[in-house]
C-alpha cells in the first residue's frame, strides 16, 4: 500500500470552477487522500434539520473519480450560527463567567446536552449517507478536541463536574480528603457548594483546579465516544480517529484519548527556532500513544502558519525535511492543513499546498517533489521504529504544575521536557514517550523530566524498572506529590528518594542567578539542599552540595540532577546514563543531522538521514556511509 499523501480539503471556500482544477493539481502532486468536511456543518445543515448534501455528493464523487480517497470528518467542531442563536445556553462560559458568542469556531459548551444532540444528528446524517461510499476510508471525528473550548464554566459544566466528582470520590469525605479542604476552612458539607474553579480572592485549592482540568478532558472524551459509538453502529468496520496535537496541546489527556481511537493521528506546527526538535518529540509521542503502530500526520504546514506573533515562511527544503522527519518517526500518512490557502477568514495567512501565489512557486514545487518521493516509498508502509529510550510525559503532571503557588514560577515543566528531549535528539537516540505508569520493560533508559506529580504506582513502576536493570535520568522536581497533589513526606524527592539515593531538605530556587558547578558547568532555575544517601556524587555546586548523583538500585542505575544544567553538561550526563544503559544512536551523525531507522520484522530497514545544517555531510553505520547534502533528506535502504 502507498504512503498516504494529501491534506484538508475545504471546497466550500471556493467556487465550483476551482474544483476541477483542484482535481488536476491533486493528480499532478500525487495526492491520494484528503480530509473532507471538517468545517462544513453550516453548508450541510444551513438551518436546523434542513440538510443539503448535493454539493457534498458531487465533491465526494469527483474525488473518487480522480483516485483520491477520503478521510471523512464529522463537522461538529464548528456549529453554525443558527445553533448559537437558537441555543445560547449551549455556548461555552469562560472562567470569568462570560458566555462566549458565535463568530469563531468550537462555539459550544462541551457539557451541553443540546450541543451533543445537534452534533449527533449531523454525525448520523453524514454517517448514513456516506458510510458505504467506496472512497471513504476513515472517519475523522470532530477536529482537535479542546483546542479552544476545553474548559467551560457553564451551569451544565457545574452539574456534570459534581457528578464526575461523586463518581471519583464516592462521598464528600473522599472529596474533602483528596482536596485537603481542612486547609483554609474549605470543607464542603453539600455537593451544591462545589463549583467549577471560578475567580477567588487569592490562591485557589490546587486539588480542585486539577480535578476540573481532569473532568474537562474527560467530558470532551465523552463527546468523542458518543460520535464514535453512533458511527460504529452505522459503519462497524471503518477505522476512526480524531486529530491530536502532541506538540503543544495541554488541555486534554491524550493518553486517555489514545485508548479510544482506532488509529492515532496528529497535527503539528513548528514553533520557534528549534521547531524541528519539538517536531521530533511530537512525532515520537504520537507513535507512542498508538503503542508504536504507524500513525497519521493529519496536518502540518507547507510554510507559514497564521496564529503566531510572527509567521515566517519555511526555508527552502524545510517542508521536505519536516515531512520526512514525521515519516521517519513512524507516520504512514503525510498530510497538510490545507489543500488551498484560503483567501478569506481567520486563516487566510496560513499556507496551503496550493499557495496564494499559484503553482509557479517554491511551495508547489516542493509539494510535487514530496508527492513523487513518497510515491516511491510504498515499501516503508507498516514498518516500525524501535526505541531503547523513553521520556516520561503526563498531562496531569503538567496541569498540577500550572498552579500558581509553587517553589518557583521559573520552573516550566514543558521547558524541562524540551531540554531533556533536545539532549536525546542531539545524541541521535531514538526515544519513545511513556506514561509514568506505563510499561517500561521494553526500554533500557528512561528520562524523568520534572515529574512532580507521581502516583505511588508510578514510583513503584520506576523502581521496578531500575531494580530490574534499567537506567533512569531524573531531573529536579520529580516525585514530589501524589496524584491528589499531596506532598510525600520524609525528604524530597519523597516518592523516589530511595531510588536516587538522595535526601533533600529544602529547595533554593535561583532568582535570576546561576549556580556554578565543580565540573565547570552551570545550573539555573533551581538548586536544592541535597544530601547523598548512598548515591555516588559525580558533580557538585562549589560549596560541595551534590549536583549530579548516581545510585545503584537493584540491578540498575539512577542518575539524579539537583539543578537544571546547561546543555553541554546535560549532554555529558546523558552520555553517561546512555552508556550505563548501553543505548546508542541510530547511526553516527554530526549534531544537527537527524537519523532514525524504520524497519519491518523481515529485516528490511531504512535509515532516514535529515540534514538540518548548511554543510554537506556523511552519516555512518556499521555497514554504510551515506552522503547527506546540506538541507537534504536521504532515505537509505539498508537491506539488499
Ligand atoms: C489546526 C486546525 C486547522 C487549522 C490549523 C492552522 O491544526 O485543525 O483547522 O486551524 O490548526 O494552523
Amino acid at each position: 500500500m502507498a504512503i498516504v499523501y494529501g491534506g484538508d480539503y475545504n471546497p466550500e471556500q471556493w467556487p465550483r470552477e476551482v474544483w476541477a482544477e483542484d482535481m488536476r493539481l491533486m493528480r499532478e502532486a500525487g495526492v491520494n487522500r484528503v480530509s473532507l468536511g471538517i468545517f462544513s456543518w453550516a453548508k450541510l445543515e444551513p438551518e436546523e434539520g434542513r440538510f443539503e448534501f448535493d454539493w457534498f455528493d458531487e465533491v465526494i464523487d469527483l474525488l473518487a473519480a480522480n483516485g483520491v480517497e477520503i478521510c471523512l470528518a464529522t463537522p461538529t467542531a464548528s456549529p453554525p450560527p443558527w445553533f448559537a442563536a437558537t441555543y445560547p445556553e449551549a455556548l461555552p462560559v469562560d472562567a470569568e463567567g462570560r458566555r462566549l458568542t458565535h463568530g469563531s469556531r468550537q462555539g459550544f459548551d462541551p457539557s451541553s446536552d443540546v450541543y451533543k444532540t445537534a452534533a449527533l444528528r449531523i454525525t448520523e446524517q453524514v454517517g448514513r449517507r456516506y458510510h458505504g461510499h467506496p472512497a471513504v476510508k476513515l472517519w475523522h471525528i470532530h477536529n482537535e478536541y479542546g483546542c479552544h473550548n476545553a474548559r467551560s464554566h457553564s451551569p451544565a459544566a457545574t452539574a456534570k463536574f459534581r457528578l464526575w466528582l461523586r463518581e471519583r470520590y464516592g462521598d464528600l469525605d473522599g472529596l474533602n480528603e483528596a482536596w485537603g479542604t481542612a486547609f483554609w476552612s474549605q470543607a464542603y458539607s453539600s455537593w451544591d457548594q462545589v463549583y467549577t474553579p471560578l475567580p477567588t480572592p487569592t490562591i485557589p485549592n490546587p486539588g480542585h483546579v486539577l480535578d476540573f482540568k481532569r473532568f474537562s478532558s474527560w467530558q470532551l472524551l465523552q463527546l468523542y465516544k458518543a460520535e464514535a459509538e453512533l458511527l460504529r453502529s452505522i459503519d462497524p468496520d471503518k477505522p476512526m480517529t480524531t486529530n491530536f496535537m502532541t506538540g503543544n496541546h495541554p488541555d486534554i489527556d491524550l493518553w486517555e484519548f489514545a485508548e479510544a481511537v482506532d488509529v492515532v493521528s496528529n497535527d503539528h506546527y513548528l514553533e520557534g527556532p528549534a521547531g524541528h526538535v519539538n517536531l521530533g518529540f511530537a512525532a515520537d509521542y504520537t507513535r507512542s500513544l498508538g503503542g508504536g503502530a504507524p500513525w497519521i500526520l493529519m496536518e502540518h504546514s507547507t510554510s507559514a502558519v497564521n496564529w503566531q506573533g510572527r509567521n515566517r515562511a519555511k526555508a527552502p527544503r524545510e517542508l521536505l525535511r519536516n515531512s520526512f522527519a514525521h515519516l521517519a518517526r513512524g507516520a504512514d500518512a503525510v498530510m497538510f492543513f490545507q489543500w488551498r490557502a484560503s483567501r478569506q477568514g481567520a486563516e487566510k495567512w496560513h499556507s496551503g499546498m496550493v499557495p496564494h501565489v499559484g503553482t509557479d512557486s517554491k511551495i508547489w514545487r516542493e509539494v510535487r517533489e514530496l508527492g513523487a518521493r513518497l510515491g516511491e516509498l510504498d515499501e516503508i508502509e507498516g514498518s516500525r521504529v524501535h526505541a531503547d529510550a523513553a521520556i516520561l510525559w503526563d498531562y496531569q503532571n503538567l496541569w498540577a504544575q500550572e498552579h500558581e503557588a509553587k517553589p518557583t514560577a521559573d520552573l516550566d515543566v514543558k521547558a524541562v521536557r524540551e531540554s531533556c528531549y533536545a539532549a536525546l535528539w542531539r545524541a541521535g537516540i531514538t526515544t519513545d514517550v511513556a506514561h509514568p505508569e506505563g510499561d517500561l520493560s521494553g526500554y533500557r533508559l528512561v528520562v524523568v523530566p520534572a515529574v512532580y506529580l507521581m502516583s505511588e504506582a508510578a514510583a513503584r513502576n520506576l523502581k521496578h524498572f531500575v531494580a530490574s536493570g534499567g537506567t533512569v535520568l531524573v531531573t529536579p522536581y520529580s516525585g514530589i506529590a501524589d496524584e491528589t497533589d499531596t506532598v510525600y513526606l520524609g525528604g524530597y524527592p519523597g516518592a523516589i528518594s530511595d531510588l536516587v539515593g538522595v535526601r533533600t531538605e529544602e529547595f533554593y530556587p535561583l532568582i535570576g542567578e546561576t549556580v556554578a558547578l565543580a565540573s565547570g558547568g552551570t545550573g539555573s532555575v533551581w538548586s536544592e539542599a541535597a544530601e547523598a544517601k548512598g548515591a555516588e556524587v559525580r558533580d557538585t555546586y562549589l560549596d560541595g552540595t551534590p549536583a549530579w548523583t548516581v545510585n545503584r538500585f537493584g540491578e540498575g542505575t539512577a542518575h539524579y540532577l539537583t539543578t537544571f544544567v546547561d546543555d553541554d553538561t546535560l549532554d555529558r550526563v546523558l552520555a553517561a546514563a546512555a552508556s550505563d544503559a548501553r543505548v546508542e544512536p541510530a547511526a553516527d551523525a554530526p549534531v544537527g543531522v537527524e537519523v532514525v531507522r524504520r524497519s519491518h520484522d523481515d529485516g528490511r530497514s531504512w535509515l532516514f538521514c535529515i540534514n538540518h545544517t548548511e554543510a554537506d555531510t556523511q552519516v555512518k553505520t556499521d555497514t554504510a556511509t551515506v552522503d547527506v547534502p546540506a538541507g537534504e533528506v536521504v532515505v537509505h535502504a539498508e537491506h539488499a
